[in-house]
């Protein structure tokens, strides 16, 4: 298509859309929104009865459950979850990002869902908040590229597609990949949880309110679980660090 703009108009403009957050195409060719208003079907008579609707309902947690039961390690956990067709949040994103770290590490952390820059790259937390994230561990000696299992981490989260817009993850997303978190967890077997977050909270613990749980040993997955305030949290909100400190320092007691 012919444009008037030149190359370095044209990419300050998708910089700009990029920062306002319309960083994703939805289809190739743009779209004429007037001209789709009067083609837009036209609302059937009052007196026309409607067409019964055909649903299929399927039970998406039980189908997600059967699949986790059925795998016995990460690698067919994974193909398990790219094989699962129910979470219309897969539609959308270009990875599923599943872990990172060391898989014989004592810490588990589950952090929410997939951001920008983790659905490109395909792992949690390389962004921003993940930055944050390894420098926090680091403060403590933890390290997700740590090959002893006393100094590593490994790292989940609860959704493995990014929500559009890194939106709130709903209820019935994370009711759906429970299963798979909960298998996940078990062939991992890490003896300690960092609950990242809300979202972490309400998949282990049932739960939110991150700024009362926070620092509060808990059980999650069948094992003792910290929740913390999320490292993004943390970027917008500096002065609750000082807490976030505190909670490290909890984790490195219990780790002896
Ligand atoms: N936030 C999360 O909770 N998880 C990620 O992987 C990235 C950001």
């Amino acid at each position: 298509m012919e444009s008037a703009l030149d190359w370095h108009s044209a990419l300050a403009l998708l910089d700009w859309q990029v920062e306002l957050g319309a960083d994703e195409a939805i289809g190739d060719a743009p779209v004429d929104r007037f001209a789709v208003a009067e083609e837009a079907p036209k609302k059937p008579k009052d007196n026309v009865p409607d067409q019964p609707v055909q649903r299929q309902e399927v039970d998406a947690i039980d189908i997600a459950r059967q699949a986790a039961t059925g795998a016995d390690s990460l690698e067919t956990l994974r193909e398990a979850m790219a094989a699962f067709e129910h979470c219309a949040l897969k539609r959308g994103a270009k990875s599923l990002v599943f872990a990172d770290g060391n898989p014989a590490a004592r810490v588990l952390i589950l952090g929410e869902a997939p951001g920008r820059d983790e659905d490109r790259e395909g792992r949690p937390f390389v962004g921003r908040a993940g930055q944050l994230l390894d420098r926090m561990l680091a403060a403590i000696d933890l390290d997700r590229t740590a090959e002893t299992p006393e100094s590593a981490v490994y790292i989940t989260n609860v959704l493995p597609w990014r929500p559009p817009q890194n939106r709130d993850p709903e209820a019935e997303e994370i009711a759906m990949m429970l299963p798979f978190v909960q298998k996940h967890i078990e062939l991992v077997n890490p003896e300690v949880i960092i609950l990242m977050g809300n979202i972490a909270c309400r998949a282990g613990l049932g739960k939110q309110g991150i700024l009362r749980l926070r620092g509060k040993w808990a059980e999650a997955f069948g094992r003792p679980a910290l929740p913390m305030t999320h490292p993004a949290y943390l970027l917008r909100q500096p002065h609750a660090k000082r807490e976030a400190w505190a909670d490290l320092l909890s984790l490195k007691a219990r780790l002896g």
